[in-house]
């Protein structure tokens, strides 16, 4: 695992105008899922374009572990399940790496099961509060045993017949509401998640997909009531999973701040829940086509054609975040060259994701000159449009604390400050897009260091 490994830093410098046309690998989120329900289910799934990241890597490891028979042959993983409730017992603890979504969505999955299962990852992952995912399962009656805090390495054991329940997520996520759903397909009866605040609704849609009994009621507010069926038939399904997003995010960030750029993304998924950047960039003042905009297996995908902009600041809605919550680094870079103030509210999540990311982006922007305020829950960005100043000329590295989208968001900003910016380590880019150095490179990127 790169995150074990020796840290490599990498360097960015202000490069020529970018172009091209890239395909982005496939989104994490759907290739976790893809990989935990064709394990889950009866019979065949064949999945295209999975996201080979280190962390999809890490949750196929762990479904082998649990009687999942997963191959590739040529592009396309072949994985025979288990069917619905019969997950084998784990004779090792299952190593989740940096990966929240792994480990937390397969706590659900397994922890309400009559065996122990134990979750262990890197030194970010141990950081990380599992409680929000631990609670609900204590209430559905398993057994947890953690590390203080609710950290990792944990223990779960279920018990003999788990109780349903009516859990209403007290924070924006898409882990913790997806776990209690994974608790419920292995729990008889009908168990209920209610969410506030909507968030990527992945896990709804694909278990709808494997056929699982699941409804999502909408009321007047916004708040959504899911209700699933438990111990139902999953069979297995044919998958052609969309680019990502969030990856998708930095080379269009970056051809929307390099001069001259022309870069167009194929295959990009557009589902409403994931595409809160989009729609800020735009309101920005970012030149973003979207092509071809099209329906492929219940998803919305389309390509996007992205030009060189002049970008000023905004204040962003605080009810956006969820559909871009792992886009605010990003966003803060872009913001470092807008004209005029951005303005970021209601950012409590990022504090807990693979890094402290508000701290992590505020210190990354103050070390290479950017104007900036950190709050509690907010970001306030005083952009530079003619990149002056920015960038360290010292060569002094951005702590990226072994979070992906930290060390990739400052290498987009690299390419267009006047002095270069060098992140402490690039490995763990694998975890999430191990194609990014080849892919900016590609399209004209100056990124030296990291994996190469
Ligand atoms: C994810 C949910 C989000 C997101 C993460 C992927 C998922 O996390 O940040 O990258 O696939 O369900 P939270 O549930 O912590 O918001």
């Amino acid at each position: 695992m790169s995150h074990g490994a020796q840290a490599k830093p990498a360097t960015a410098r202000k490069s020529q105008a970018l172009s091209g046309t890239v395909r982005i690998p496939g989104d994490k989120s759907i290739s976790h899922r893809s990989f935990m329900f064709g394990g889950l289910a009866s019979g065949q799934t064949r999945i295209t374009g999975l996201l080979e990241g280190e962390d999809v890597i890490n949750t196929g490891k762990a479904m082998q572990a649990m009687g999942a028979k997963i191959r590739k042959e040529g592009d396309t993983w072949i994985i025979d399940g288990v069917g619905n409730g019969a997950l084998l017992a784990p004779q090792a603890a299952l190593d989740f790496g940096n990966a929240g979504t792994g480990c937390r969505l397969t706590m659900g999955l397994v922890g309400v099961y009559d065996f122990d299962s134990t979750f262990v990852g890197d030194a970010s992952l141990t950081k990380r509060p599992m409680g929000r995912v631990l609670n609900p399962l204590r209430e559905m009656g398993v057994q947890v045993t953690a590390a203080d805090g609710d950290r990792l390495p944990v223990t779960l054991r279920g018990p003999t017949t788990p109780t349903p329940i009516t859990y209403r997520v007290p924070m924006a996520s898409a882990q913790v509401k997806s776990a209690v759903l994974l608790a419920g397909l292995n729990t008889p009866g009908i168990t209920t998640v209610i969410e506030p605040i909507m968030t990527r609704d992945h896990t709804e849609k694909m278990l709808q997909g494997f056929g699982a009994n699941l409804t999502v009621e909408t009321d007047a507010d916004g708040v959504r009531t899911i209700r699933l069926e438990g111990q139902g038939k999953l069979t297995g399904q044919v998958i052609d999973v969309p680019g990502d997003p969030s990856s998708t995010a930095f080379p269009l960030v970056a051809a929307l701040l390099v001069p001259g750029s022309d870069v167009t993304i194929l295959n990009v998924l557009m589902n409403p829940t994931r595409t809160g950047l989009i729609l800020t960039l735009q309101e920005m003042g970012a030149n973003i086509e979207v092509l071809n905009a099209r329906l492929a297996g219940g998803e919305d995908v389309a390509d996007l054609r992205v030009r060189h902009s002049e970008l000023k600041g905004v204040t962003v809605p605080e009810e956006r975040a969820p559909s871009m919550i792992d886009e605010y680094p990003v966003l803060a870079v872009a913001a470092s060259f807008a004209e005029g103030t951005t303005v970021m509210n209601g950012l409590e999540e990022l504090r807990v994701k693979e890094s402290d990311r508000l701290s992590a982006v505020a210190d990354g922007l103050k070390l290479n000159g950017v104007d900036c305020d950190e709050g509690e829950a907010s970001l306030v960005v005083r952009g530079r449009p003619d990149g002056k100043g920015l960038g360290n000329a010292s060569g002094a590295g951005v702590a990226t604390h072994l979070d992906h989208r930290i060390a990739m968001s400052f290498l987009v900003m690299g390419l267009v400050s006047e002095h270069p910016v060098t992140v402490d380590d690039a490995t763990m880019i694998a975890t999430s897009f191990p194609e990014f150095m080849g892919l900016m490179a590609g399209l004209g990127a100056t990124i030296e260091g990291g994996n190469d």
